[in-house]
């Protein structure tokens, strides 16, 4: 198969294909142990991040220089002329002379879609405000199918800040594309926006609940992400559902025995530490395959 992903933006999970994202993970499980490479010698990753990141931007670092190629960065942005009041045109348009690709992540929806129109080299999603964060629904989906070796007939669980989690959305739109079913428990407050469930409600199973202990014993997967405090309007509007849910040893004793833990991280107090040495955390493997992926999706981006 011709490589589908050279040349391509990584804007939205919905750009992509099923089949595109089988060959994007059949390409990692190829290189997953694969070292010394110089796939992408002389490329040079642009790093554009107006929000605060570990995971995403150490992970795109990390996967550059595997490759043999190298980044610069514009995570500080203060120490940047956008403090003087550049403008994101005029700051992309700078970057593409430097760079083979750019990985932008912005608090604005629609901002990895504006970057992608102007800019003249590949332009990466790394998160766009409560919108999507495509790479990381990748990845997710690459570690279902390496801890569980399918993405069909499971039962998913998805926890936690479902209204404001750019993770979460981008990760059903993922899912769609296999037939395991979702189960979405949230706070009432912090259901998951309603153009998700119009827009997928003849592709994939959904159930709705308000506490982890209605369907904890049903579950294959859960899937956990932390109240996302910094995009609250109203911070009355977080205190009310602070600390709401919590995963702990006494919640799985309830659960099977091989359901999986996953967190797209960070977290802040939702998984017990206690579960971290257990069989069914995998979040740090998430976090593992989640440099690997991005290193290929750089490799198929940028070379034919
Ligand atoms: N999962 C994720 O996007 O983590 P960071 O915010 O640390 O990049």
């Amino acid at each position: 198969m011709a490589n589908p992903l050279y040349g391509r933006n990584v804007v939205s999970i919905k750009d992509f294909k099923k089949s595109e994202l089988e060959y994007l993970f059949e390409q990692v499980d190829a290189n997953f142990d694969a070292s010394n490479r110089n796939d992408l010698h002389h490329n040079i990753l642009g790093l554009l991040f107006f929000e605060p990141s570990t995971r995403t931007r150490l992970s795109f670092e990390s996967a550059i220089t595997s490759l043999g190629g190298n980044s610069i960065s514009l995570a500080e942005t203060n120490l940047s002329s956008i403090e003087k009041g550049e403008n994101l045109t005029d700051t992309i348009k700078t970057l593409e002379q430097y760079v083979n690709a750019i990985v932008i992540r912005h608090s604005m929806e629609g901002s990895a879609k504006f970057a992608a129109e102007i800019s003249n080299v590949p332009i990466i999603n790394a998160g766009s405000g409560t919108e999507e964060h495509p790479t990381q629904a990748m990845l997710d989906l690459y570690t279902i199918k390496k801890e569980k070796d399918t993405l069909d007939n499971l039962e998913i669980g998805i926890l936690g800040d479902l209204k404001y989690s750019r993770t979460v959305y981008s990760l059903i739109y993922a899912l769609s594309h296999y037939s395991s079913k979702i189960h979405l428990i949230s706070p009432p407050s912090l259901s998951i926006r309603n153009d998700l469930l119009v827009e997928l409600k003849d592709k994939i199973s959904i159930h709705e609940y308000d506490n982890v202990e209605e369907v904890i014993d049903e579950l294959d997967i859960l899937y956990v992400t932390r109240i996302q405090k910094e995009r609250f309007p109203d911070m009355q509007e977080y205190q009310n559902v602070q600390g709401s849910y919590k995963v702990d040893s006494k919640l799985l004793e309830q659960s099977k025995d091989n359901l999986i833990l996953m967190h797209p991280f960070p977290r802040t107090g939702e998984i017990a530490s206690e579960l971290d040495s257990t069989d069914k955390a995998k979040y740090f493997n998430q976090i593992k395959y989640g440099k690997l992926l991005r290193a290929e999706l750089l490799r198929l981006v940028l070379t034919e």
